[in-house]
């Protein structure tokens, strides 16, 4: 691994050209990044270095993993209060917002006040808040760390990470939409009433109900139910210059390519939004580099943690699992010991991560090797039933 670069990388490649960038036309977004193309692209690529480098070049993410700044010195770099966050994010959910499809999601992870300190800069920038979840270190992780003389709060023992998806606003010849309220604006162009959209789905009124409806009640049609709508609305709507649900003026969305346009959800039986584990204190935990991993690291010993963030392979892959399937792209751009990466990878995802720090990403290169050498893909794809399964069409 050299300094400046990437590993395992396969140069400019096709990234630009399989970027869902917000230029990218309206028929463009209907199309997913899912499972593009894996047949002899690299499990991963690391860059070692600045992210800001690595974005232009890297695919369209189906999700983000983000552990960067925390305000609290936690690694070289980092800020020393939450005030510095927000320019300290800036850059970077540019740069995400921008190479963002519709269906992407991320993850933030922080303390509390740091993730409530660039919540405003996220939805700036067109994140919608999905969920907060919040892990639960215990009891334990501040054993013996705590003066109640003097500490004036209660001892803090979590952190959270925080599920964002990329809002969806359709461009009209009148303006860009809000999906819900282009739902039902597409199927008012057509002159029919409302309560006939129960007739293009076959039901008694729960389309009328669930998906026309400006309301809380809203649901996102799934896609046989949307082409019903949009067909329906195209034999039986009056006739205009401009087909009903359509994204480009020409052609219809069809049915995939609707689901290709929300974040896929993989639900996991038993997993709540509040996570219980201590910190990494057992194998995993990579140690004895002697290095000092942050600043406020002074003496470290081989008994000492090699980076103060690293993250549960656990946690992380729930995460990966939540929101894709095998060959999808995820992006890690504060990778530290590359754990969100190392996950995807053994999951049969495709992990674009990079770590500024070369020491950190040498034991991150060194994970990922492991990773990807023991990774079984085929049984991953196995375990996706088979209406979910890769090789939607990337362009
Ligand atoms: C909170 S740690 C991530 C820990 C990681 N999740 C793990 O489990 O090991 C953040 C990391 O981001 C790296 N970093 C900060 N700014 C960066 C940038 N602009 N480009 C790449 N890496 C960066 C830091 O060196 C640090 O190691």
């Amino acid at each position: 691994m050299g300094g400046q670069g990437r590993t395992r990388g396969t140069g400019q490649r096709r990234a630009r050209d399989q970027r869902g960038s917000n230029q990218q036309s309206v028929r463009d977004r209907g199309r997913r990044a899912h499972g593009a193309e894996s047949v002899d692209v690299p499990p991963y690529e690391l860059h070692t270095g600045d992210v800001a480098k690595a974005y232009p070049r890297w695919p369209t993410p189906v999700t983000i993993i983000s552990d960067g700044a925390y305000g609290v010195r936690g690694f070289h770099g980092d800020t020393t209060g939450p005030d510095g966050l927000l320019e300290w994010y800036r850059p970077h959910v540019e740069a995400w917002s921008e190479a963002a499809h519709p269906a992407t999601t991320l993850w933030v992870w922080n303390t509390e006040v740091g993730w409530a300190t660039i919540h405003p800069l996220l939805v700036q920038h067109g994140w919608d808040y999905v969920q907060t979840i919040t892990w639960d270190k215990g009891i334990a992780h501040i054993a013996g760390n705590v003066n109640g003389k003097t500490i004036r709060r209660f001892p803090v023992v979590s952190e959270v990470c925080v599920l964002y998806q990329r809002r969806f606003a359709v461009d009209t010849p009148g303006g860009p939409l809000p999906v819900r309220q282009w739902l039902r604006h597409e199927w008012q162009r057509s002159g029919l009433p409302l309560y006939r959209a129960n007739e293009a789905c076959g039901v008694k009124n729960a389309a009328t109900r669930k998906y026309l409806t400006q309301d809380w009640l809203w649901y996102w049609p799934p896609g046989e139910m949307f082409e019903k709508l949009a067909t329906y609305a195209n034999e039986h709507g009056e006739r205009t210059g401009w087909p009903y649900f359509s994204l480009d003026g020409t052609s219809v969305v069809t049915a995939k390519e609707w689901d290709g346009l929300r974040y896929r959800w993989n639900h996991q039986h038993g997993i709540t939004n509040v996570w219980h584990r201590g910190p990494l204190h057992d194998d995993e935990r990579l140690k004895g580099t002697l290095r000092r991993a942050a600043p406020r690291v002074y003496k470290p010993t081989a008994g000492s943690s090699a980076h103060l963030n690293q993250k549960p392979l656990e946690y992380m892959e729930r995460l990966v699992r939540a929101v894709t399937e095998p060959g999808d792209v995820v992006w890690e751009p504060f990778g530290g010991l590359a754990s969100g990466s190392v996950a995807a990878v053994a999951l049969g995802r495709r992990a674009y991560v990079a770590e500024l720090d070369k020491n950190f990403a040498k034991l991150a290169c060194e994970r990922l090797e492991v990773a990807s050498a023991s990774a079984d893909p085929a049984a991953e794809e196995a375990a996706v039933p088979a209406d979910r399964r890769g090789g939607e069409e990337t362009s």
